[in-house]
């Protein structure tokens, strides 16, 4: 096992009664901006129940966050941010309303010029303006971790940042509120909670039995408890299943002393800067590609991912191995979700674009011992075409 620090201050509130906590964890004389994205909270419940929490706050909304949130729409509730004075953030939704509150956390204290540097230079965040989550949509993690992934209109590019600014004060996940869900969304969470499990579990042995077993288990839960969950959003329990396990697999447990590997993510915000396509349907196209591309290199944990968690045991290694590939995308298509890139109408053209940015921001070793290098990207995207 490799050395680690593992830190996480996240307060969590789970379950059906929980929103009327968050006024004990607001600081009375805070000025608090609601972040909220397209109105989904309108239906849900979560906005009359957030209003009624705090009714003796004062409030700004700041609503119109977009999926796949943008710097173009973070840097206008920056400005209300400084004008008024706010001093709190609380993000009511999906990820993208979560990681656009980090992102306008940090960007209105910035001191560096254009706060885009934290994503493309990767400048770190030295303050945030304290925030809390209401999270409604069980997929990215970003609840309990420090992440968060904004996209840039004007430059047609997606990036990550992390800092120990951005972890949540506290975050409320509301299983009930998810029942509103489209069940295209339910599958995305699905498929994203499974493969954030998966780049941080199907790199290469380092004995590090308890991690894996973790991993195993919440992959196992996904797969018991997801298809429940899409095949009816309104099953509480399911639901609530589906939630805390993706919360689990992104929360940084998993991480502890195991290698990650992160760069199926990273070629598929480049699907998602250029295609628009929904985050966790880029990692169901580019994961089973990457696989075929490095299945010498992550041969033993294939085997292992194979063997206990879709019971492949006959059979030579090679056979095992196309074994389990083609199980988990099996498992992503009966959830409805593509994993070919001519199902999404992208062709080669695509992926010379991709390998191209990955070469001028000499991104050349990607993800797991840097394997990933722009010619395995090439080979992994041409594998889904
Ligand atoms: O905008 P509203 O009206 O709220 O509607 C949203 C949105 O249209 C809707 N929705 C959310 N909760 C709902 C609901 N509709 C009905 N009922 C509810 N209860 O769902 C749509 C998608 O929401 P979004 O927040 O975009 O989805 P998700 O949570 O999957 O977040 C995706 C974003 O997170 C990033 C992705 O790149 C993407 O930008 N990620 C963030 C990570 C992190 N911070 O750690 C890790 C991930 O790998 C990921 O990259
Ligand atoms: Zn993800």
């Amino acid at each position: 096992m490799k050395d680690f620090e593992f830190h996480n201050p996240v307060k969590i509130f789970f379950g059906k009664d929980q929103i009327p906590r968050i006024s004990t964890q607001i600081p009375l004389s805070a000025k608090i901006m609601l972040i909220y994205g397209g109105g989904s909270i309108f239906k849900n419940g979560v906005y009359d129940k957030v209003k009624m929490a705090l009714k003796d706050f004062q409030i700004t909304e700041f609503g119109g966050i977009e999926p796949n949130p943008t710097y173009e729409t973070s840097m206008k509730a920056v400005e209300i941010i400084r004008e008024k004075r706010i001093d709190f953030l609380l993000a009511a939704g999906g990820g993208s309303v979560v990681d656009a509150a980090k992102f306008i956390a940090a960007a209105a204290l910035y001191e560096n010029g254009d706060p885009w540097k934290i994503l493309s230079e990767n400048d770190p965040v030295k303050a945030s303006i304290p925030f809390g989550v209401i999270l409604t949509l069980p997929a990215t993690g970003t609840e309990m971790n420090k992440n968060s992934v904004i996209s840039r209109k004007s430059t047609v590019e997606k990036f990550a940042f992390s800092s120990p600014w951005s972890f949540p004060l506290f975050s409320v996940l509301t299983p009930e509120a998810a029942g509103t869900l489209p069940k295209n969304q339910v599958a995305n969470g699905i498929v994203d909670a499974f493969v954030h499990v998966i780049e941080q579990y199907l790199t290469y042995p380092v004995n590090a039995p308890i991690q894996d077993r973790f991993a195993e288990a919440i992959l196992i839960t996904l797969i018991e408890e997801g298809p429940k969950a899409y095949a009816n959003p309104a099953d509480y329990d399911a639901m609530a299943n589906l939630m805390w396990s993706a919360t689990m697999a992104l929360n940084g447990l998993i991480m502890c002393g195991v290698p990650g590997d992160w760069s199926v993510h990273s070629i598929g915000h480049e699907l998602t800067a250029l295609h628009g396509i929904d985050h966790a349907r880029t990692l169901a196209i580019v994961l089973p590609g990457l696989w075929k591309t490095l299945r010498k290199e992550k041969g033993q944990k294939l085997l292992q991912y194979g063997q206990r968690v879709w019971n492949i045991t006959e059979g030579t290694e090679e056979e095992r191995i196309n074994a389990a590939i083609n199980k988990t995308t099996e498992f992503f298509e009966s959830l409805g979700i593509k994993t070919r890139l001519s199902d999404y109408g992208v062709t080669s053209d695509t992926i010379e674009k991709i390998v191209k940015r990955f070469e001028d921001r000499k991104w050349l070793e990607l993800g797991d011992r840097g394997l990933t290098t722009p010619e395995a990207t090439r080979k992994a995207l041409e594998f889904q075409l």
